[in-house]
């Protein structure tokens, strides 16, 4: 095991593309610390790459959806004297429901772990970087940022000021020699939400549906490339294309045909 100096912090590192973004970040010589709130699986994370890799992993389990949570990451990373070149900001939280009916912590949870969290850790980290005129970021955002739906109603806005502030955050940070990307998943095969109906196989056959490894490595190719936005696979780059011309009404027929069957109060 050798201290290579280098750090990448990784939240949401215990599973799905987070676990796969911490993996990469190892093969490509970097120590990380891992952030997530499942202090089982990131020891089984620390295991396996400090045994394959000639890394350290650093595990901090957090609540990231706490107000202060993003300094007390940063506190943590500076009493330890852990420079960190690399930030992804990858951790989330997806649920089906109307926002007024949410359950009231669960709809604070996701302004804090999508919005508060995030924005403030590039606060930070990105303070200190400026400093040293090197540093990457990576902010997860996702298709559902591309255009408002009900009952996904925190989630995509949610993801849409990621998408959003990434993209100034990159301009701003363009003169410091930090690369800043954002990147948008379409459908991944993770545990993030129950895929319920939808026919897994063909989604992936379609490839609609990607495996969190392959999001993983397309996010970090493109931050160390430095492009602004990294969509994987073709489909979702035409999807994302499409959805912010399509006519609103359309989303209001499926979704009353779906969940109500009535015509809307007046
Ligand atoms: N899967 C998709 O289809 C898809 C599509 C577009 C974008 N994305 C985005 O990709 C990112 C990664 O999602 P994923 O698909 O890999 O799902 P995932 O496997 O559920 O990973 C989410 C990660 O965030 C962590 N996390 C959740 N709440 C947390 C909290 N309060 N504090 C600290 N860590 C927390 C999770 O830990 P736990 O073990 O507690 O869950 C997990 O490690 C998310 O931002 C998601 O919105 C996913």
């Amino acid at each position: 095991m050798e201290n290579t100096g280098k750090y990448a912090l990784i939240t949401g590192a215990s599973s799905g593309i987070g676990w796969h973004f911490t993996e990469a970040l190892a093969q490509r010589d970097y120590s990380v610390v891992a952030v997530s709130n499942q202090p089982a699986q990131l020891d089984d994370l620390k295991k396996r790459l400090e045994k394959l890799y000639r890394i350290i992993v650093v595990t901090l389990n957090m609540d990231l959806t706490q107000e202060n949570s993003a300094q007390k990451v940063f506190d943590y990373c500076k009493e330890k004297n852990l420079i960190v070149e690399v930030l992804i900001n990858n951790a989330g939280i997806f649920f089906f429901g109307e926002a007024v009916t949410v359950d009231y912590s669960l709809g604070k949870s996701i302004l804090g772990l999508h919005i508060i969290t995030p924005a403030m850790l590039c606060r930070l980290f990105g303070e200190q970087m400026m400093k040293r005129q090197r540093g990457f970021i990576l902010n997860v955002s996702s298709i559902a940022a591309v255009m408002p739906y009900p009952c996904i109603s925190l989630y995509g806005p949610t993801k849409a000021f990621l998408r959003n502030f990434t993209r100034a955050l990159r301009t701003e940070m363009k003169y410091h020699g930090i690369n800043v990307t954002c990147l948008i998943p379409g459908p991944v095969d993770t545990e993030l939400y129950d895929a319920g109906n939808f026919n897994k196989p063909l989604l992936r056959k379609l490839g609609i549906m990607k495996n969190p490894e392959t999001v993983a490595h397309a996010g970090i190719r493109a931050l160390f490339k430095n492009h602004a936005v990294c969509i994987p696979g073709l489909l979702n780059q035409f999807i994302i294309l499409l959805l912010p011309v399509l006519p609103y009404f359309i989303i209001n027929i499926i979704y009353r045909r779906n969940f109500f069957d009535r015509e809307p109060k007046e």
